[in-house]
């Protein structure tokens, strides 16, 4: 890791709410309750940003970066200690601590952010998105994304900044390959908290077990899942392979993470320190696309050394139920509006 040595084992310890009662060292807020973080040796806010990967991945190199450069462009007003592994806690808890302030930043899924307001849902949907960049085209664009994002600002105190891509996402099992959803039958699949994603896994042909990220690798070695959908990277750094070592591509998905900040914590920051924090956002989430293949490539041949097999699907067969999801749950105008818009993106 960069800079300062933090103890992972040490932080570990805590609990999340012993966390949440130290915040709110930096910048005092309106209503007081959410302190910028940690005073840093040069008197700047120290954000803290929850992560749930390793620090092999995309995401927390990204991150790491980011949060170098912005200290650098801020002179030390601003700068980002990213914390991989879950050890402040899950998404569900990251999204909470967030939302009150004691803890800076996170990246959560989707997934998540379809729990506070369901028009989030259209981007967890199988096929919207053709590959990472359309996602990432659609993700980014303003136009199309601005009253989404800011949508739980008054709700939940938090803003949505953008996306990192999850990548297409799979289906691993630990038993056989699957060819079509029929071969699923009987198969308990970790999908993430989401009703969708919970339909999702019986239009694959499953049953849906939700579950937090951090569990699964256990939940599968123990028998409790006999299958789990992940993109290659995360199969790789969660090591899942080593007990779900069948790969299907079903790639049913490509997946979106968001990045969230506390919204007093982003109001507080001058306009000159916003405005070089959006522009290193955006150069953190072009670093993460560009890291993306490579980490996949890396992954695929990494876990293939560690025993797991690859293998290709009947798309088609697989391709109906998924495609009938979005007439099943889009069920308003903001969503339908941010469906057309994603899919004219994509044409
Ligand atoms: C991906 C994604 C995570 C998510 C995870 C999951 O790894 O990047 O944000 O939590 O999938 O399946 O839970």
């Amino acid at each position: 890791m960069r800079k300062k040595t933090l103890s992972m084992v040490a932080l570990a310890g805590a609990t999340a709410l012993t966390l949440a009662a130290c915040g709110g060292g930096g910048d005092a807020t309106d209503d007081g309750t959410a302190g910028g973080g940690e005073t840093g040796a040069a008197d700047g806010t120290t954000m803290r940003l929850s992560l749930n990967q390793t620090e092999e991945h995309p995401s927390f190199i990204a991150l790491d970066n980011f949060g170098e450069r912005l200290s650098e462009a801020t002179d030390g007003r601003w700068d980002i200690e990213v914390y991989p592994n879950e050890v402040l806690g899950a998404q569900q808890e990251s999204l909470q601590l967030v939302s009150e302030g004691g803890v800076e930043m996170a990246i959560v899924s989707g997934t998540q952010l379809e729990n506070l307001n369901e028009d989030f849902l259209v981007f967890n949907l199988p096929k919207v998105f053709d590959d990472v960049e359309h996602q990432m085209s659609v993700v980014h664009d303003q136009e199309i994304v601005g009253d989404l994002y800011s949508s739980l600002e008054e709700s939940d105190n938090l803003t949505v900044l953008g996306g990192f891509t999850q990548g297409a996402r799979s289906v691993y099992t630990t038993s056989t390959a699957v060819e079509t959803p029929a071969d699923m039958a009987g198969m308990n699949l970790r999908v993430q908290e989401s009703d969708l994603h919970i339909a999702m896994a019986e239009a694959l042909g499953a049953s849906a077990t939700p579950m937090a990220f951090g569990e699964v690798y256990t939940a599968l070695q123990s028998g409790v899942l006999d299958a789990g959908e992940n993109n290659e990277v995360s199969y790789w750094t969660q090591k899942h392979f080593e007990v779900a070592p069948y790969w299907s591509y079903t790639n049913h998905l490509v997946g979106l993470d968001y990045l969230i900040i506390n919204s007093d914590v982003l109001a507080s920051m001058s306009e000159e320190d916003r405005a070089a924090f959006d522009e290193e956002w955006t150069a953190a989430y072009e670093e993460h696309t560009q890291l993306w293949d490579e980490a996949t490539q890396d992954a695929i041949e990494q876990a293939t050394a560690g025993g797991a097999t690859f293998s290709e699907v009947d798309e088609e067969a697989f391709a109906e139920p998924l495609l009938a999801l979005a007439d099943q749950f889009i069920n308003n105008d903001v969503q339908q509006a941010l469906y057309d818009a994603a899919r004219a993106a994509a044409e």
